[in-house]
């Protein structure tokens, strides 16, 4: 600083909080950044599927069952490390509770678990009304953790 002018140092000053920000308010950015990826691995797989069930695109079971496959897969990453404690701040959706009631937050993710694996297993024939049974189980084990855990 000290061949900088009072006025070069304060946009430095700036630029540098700048940063900081860019990265999160608390420095928790990387791992929002991991937990949001990791939903969107989640909606790219589900979201085919639920065309697929609802009709509105043709029911392709080699298709299906990937996209049941690759979503089971997505989770059982280890996604608990993406929330760690206080990154409720920040540029996130993610509500306190989480951190408050960690315990009912890791149940909704084990139940998330539960379904994607019961769905996996039984994608690849026809789409019976079981399968699409277990794909809605799956669309609900999202919404009660977001109900329960994201701002909206
Ligand atoms: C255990 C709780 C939990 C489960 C289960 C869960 N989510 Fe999320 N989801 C969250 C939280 C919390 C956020 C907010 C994260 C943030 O903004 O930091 C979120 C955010 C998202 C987002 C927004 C990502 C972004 O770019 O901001 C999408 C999309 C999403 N979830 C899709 C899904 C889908 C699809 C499923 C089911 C296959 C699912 N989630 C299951 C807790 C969960």
């Amino acid at each position: 600083m000290r061949f900088l002018t009072p006025l070069a140092a304060s946009a430095a000053l700036v630029a540098a909080s700048g940063l900081v920000l860019a990265h999160g308010k608390h420095g928790h950015g990387k791992a929002i950044d991991y937990r949001t990826s990791v939903m969107t691995v989640f909606t790219w797989n589900l979201r085919p599927m639920g065309a697929m069930a609802k009709g509105k695109t043709p029911y392709d079971k080699a298709l299906f069952a990937r996209h049941a496959r690759d979503l089971n897969a997505a989770a059982h990453l280890d996604l608990l490390p993406g929330f760690p404690d206080g990154s409720d701040e920040g540029d996130t959706e993610a509500r306190p509770d989480i951190w408050l009631d960690w315990d009912g937050f890791t149940e909704k993710y084990a139940a998330l678990k539960q379904a994607t694996e019961a769905l996996a297993a039984a994608a690849g024939g026809d789409l019976t009304s079981s399968v699409k049974d277990k794909l809605g189980k799956v669309g609900d084990a999202c919404k009660s953790c977001h109900r329960a855990y994201r701002e909206r």
